[in-house]
C-alpha cells in the first residue's frame, strides 16, 4: 500500500527534529539554572547574611513565647506594609526617614548606626523586648512622648502580635 507510505513515514521523519528541539530547550534551561547562582552572588552582596532559610526562621519562631510562637507570618509580613515606607529590615539596609530595623527585637532603644533620633528616643533608656515593641507598635507617642516616628498605631493586639513575630523571625541572625 504505497499510499499509505509517505503519510506514515512523516511522523517518523519529524520525531528527531522533535528530539533535537527537546534537548536543545533542555540545555537551554540548564544553562539558565547554572548560570542564575552566579548573577545572585554577585548581586546580592549587601545583604545576603540576611536570608534565612525557612527552618532556621521556623526555628527562631519555635522559640518565642506565646501567643508569638503561633502568629501568622503571612499576616504578620502583609501588616509590614504600615512600616516599609519608613523602615527597612534586611542587616544592613539603610537608614530612611526611619532606622534600619536589623536586629530589632531585644535591641537597646535608638541603636541603629548613623541614625539622627530623637532625644526623647536616645534618652528613654527602653529596650526593645517584645512587650516594649507591643506597647511601641500600638502608639508610638504614647510610649516616647516627643519621639519623631510619626506612625498612628495598630488597634489590634492580634495584628501586633503577627507582626512582631514576622519581625523577629526577618530581622534576626540564624540561632
Ligand atoms: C512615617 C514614618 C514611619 C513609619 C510609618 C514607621 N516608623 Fe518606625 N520609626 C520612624 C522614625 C522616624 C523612628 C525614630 C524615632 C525617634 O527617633 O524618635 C522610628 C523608630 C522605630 C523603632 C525604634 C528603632 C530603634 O533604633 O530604636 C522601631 C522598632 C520602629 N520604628 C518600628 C516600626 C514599625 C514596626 C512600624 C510599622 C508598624 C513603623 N516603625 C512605622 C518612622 C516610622
Amino acid at each position: 500500500m504505497s499510499p499509505a507510505r509517505p503519510p506514515a513515514s512523516r511522523p517518523l521523519a519529524s520525531r528527531p527534529l522533535a528530539a533535537i528541539l527537546f534537548l536543545v530547550g533542555l540545555s537551554l534551561a540548564a544553562c539558565g539554572k547554572s548560570e542564575a547562582p552566579d548573577g545572585d552572588d554577585s548581586e546580592a552582596t549587601e545583604a545576603p547574611a540576611a536570608l534565612l532559610t525557612d527552618v532556621q526562621k521556623a526555628a527562631l519562631l519555635a522559640d518565642m513565647p506565646e501567643p508569638y510562637r503561633s502568629a501568622d507570618l503571612a499576616k504578620g509580613e502583609a501588616l509590614y506594609a504600615m512600616c516599609r515606607s519608613c523602615h527597612t529590615y534586611v542587616k544592613g539596609g539603610g537608614n530612611m526617614t526611619g532606622p534600619n530595623l536589623w536586629g530589632t527585637v531585644g535591641a537597646k532603644a535608638a541603636y541603629s548606626a548613623g541614625f539622627k533620633y530623637s532625644e526623647e528616643l536616645k534618652a528613654s533608656g527602653l529596650t526593645w523586648d517584645l512587650a516594649t515593641l507591643d506597647k511601641w507598635i500600638e502608639n508610638p507617642r504614647g510610649l516616647v512622648e516627643g519621639t519623631k516616628m510619626s506612625y498612628i498605631g495598630m488597634k489590634k493586639p492580634e495584628d501586633r502580635v503577627a507582626l512582631i513575630a514576622w519581625l523577629k523571625v526577618n530581622t534576626s541572625p540564624a540561632n
